[in-house]
């Protein structure tokens, strides 16, 4: 079959048993990735961008087949194989020798990577006679050929790991990583533990190996300014969640997903090197394991809707905050009746109906409807909406604001309530 895609993942969930550790005794699961579909297209390099935790390593993990508890389907296009993984069905060994043959990969760490027992020559020959492709006659051709293309020289063929700087190691594994000639090489933040004056050096090499060895790339950062640099198309993940994904130059001169914007607006200017990290505003304890109902980002999020997913918990914490904040009240008493709806004990009568003028004069308590009798508020929220990718114009969006079956479903469209 003739296609543009080299590999496609549909729905693709991961989830880590945490019995075991010293998270919990109890039954617990993280999801690292709900759902996850996409295609990398053949000879693009698609970046994968999210902050740490948000499933990038995992993705690259099952697209590797190096996971064993997992759900969903890949299909692997390669020029001389198709192959199909899916989790209902275990690979051949036979297939799984030749996914790992066709795709590689190159770690963050390039000092745990290379075993610092072997000579280089040998660490960049392992997979080649690992694979039995060739003798040790070939395999030493071609190791020197491939040290010279990451610009070493054939001396460095005799050194160890410990006698090679950091960019020199990560240059040995880019050319461990092509010894097999494959069609698909994920580099997994393959600059950041670099010193920021080689990184651009050995982006340069990975961008330059790409054009001579006609490869497709799936290149995980958590930095948007090199996404931008190295990538035909950016895949933004969230608490394992796809959020929005297309063509990085469009993307970055009109994002549309509200993560896109926060993570492209906090980009410093001029200053490159930028990282990703947790932001401090985060008001929720958010994480893979207490994952939100509704849109993952939501409580993050600087235009949630009423249908993006609140808690009767989140809201309530909320609304007690704000009567102090507003209306100077320390003894309000609230407690949930149930996800979507709590209930708030005032002093008296009077007070209640401040209460409940305040929550019915503001969109962004996010409450679809309160009353109150005598000196209790009762309130109740909108059942979640998920939201879907959908496509718009050249972007996939997972975002209600942009979700049709919402806006047909519903026969609205969300406002764009902000805080
Ligand atoms: N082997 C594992 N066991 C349990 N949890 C894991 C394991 N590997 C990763 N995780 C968790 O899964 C989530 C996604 O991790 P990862 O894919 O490494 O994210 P990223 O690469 O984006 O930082 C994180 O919350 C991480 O702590
Ligand atoms: S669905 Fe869209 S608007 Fe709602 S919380 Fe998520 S990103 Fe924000
Ligand atoms: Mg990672």
């Amino acid at each position: 079959m003739v296609t543009d895609e080299l590999v496609s993942l549909d729905e693709i969930s991961v989830r880590y048993d945490l019995r075991g550790s010293s998270l919990s005794r109890s039954k617990i699961y993280l999801n690292a990735l709900n759902g996850v579909s996409l295609n990398i297209l053949k000879g693009e390099t698609l970046a994968v961008v999210g902050e740490s935790g948000s499933g990038k390593s995992t993705l690259a993990m099952t697209v590797l087949g190096l996971l064993r508890h997992w759900k969903g389907s890949i299909a692997y296009h390669f020029s001389r194989h198709d192959i199909l993984n899916n989790s209902e069905r275990k690979m051949k060994r036979s297939e799984l020798r030749e996914l790992w043959k066709r795709s590689s990969i190159v770690f963050q760490d390039p000092y745990s990577a290379l075993d610092s027992k072997k000579l280089v020559k040998d660490i960049i020959a392992e997979p080649y006679l690992g694979h039995g492709k060739g003798g040790r006659q070939e395999s030493e051709e071609r190791s020197k050929e491939l040290i010279r293309q990451v610009g070493l020289t054939e001396d460095h063929l005799g050194f160890y790991p410990d006698q090679l700087s950091g960019g020199q190691r990560q240059r040995v594994a880019i050319a461990r990583t092509l010894i097999n000639e494959p069609e698909l090489i994920i580099f997994d933040e393959p600059t950041s533990s670099l010193d920021v004056s080689i990184q651009a050096q050995i982006l340069n090499l990975i961008l330059d190996i790409k054009e001579i060895h006609s490869l497709t790339y799936m290149f995980i950062t958590h930095n948007l300014v090199v996404a931008k640099h190295v990538s035909d198309r950016m895949l933004v993940l969230y608490l394992g969640n796809v959020m929005e994904i297309g063509p990085t130059e469009s993307i970055f001169s009109g994002p549309l997903h509200p993560y896109t914007k926060l993570l492209i607006s906090s980009i410093p200017v001029p200053k490159s090197g930028y990282e990703m990290t947790q932001r401090e505003s985060r008001e929720a304890d958010v994480n893979s394991v207490n994952l939100p109902g509704g849109c993952a980002f939501h409580p993050r999020c600087p235009v949630a809707t009423k249908y993006c997913g609140w808690k009767s918990s989140e809201v309530m914490k909320l609304v007690i905050r704000e009567a102090y904040l507003m209306l100077g009240l320390e003894n309000l008493q609230g407690e949930t009746a149930d996800e979507l709806s709590f209930r708030l004990t005032a002093p008296d009568a009077e007070t209640a109906v401040s209460v409940n003028r305040m929550i019915t004069g503001r969109d962004s308590f996010r409450i679809e409807r309160s009353e109150v009798k005598e000196n209790i508020v009762s309130c109740t929220l909108h059942a979640p909406w998920t939201p879907r990718l959908s496509q718009v114009g050249d972007r996939l969006v997972n975002c209600v604001l942009f979700d049709e079956e919402f806006k047909m479903q519903n026969g609205v469209s969300p406002p764009r309530s902000g805080r």
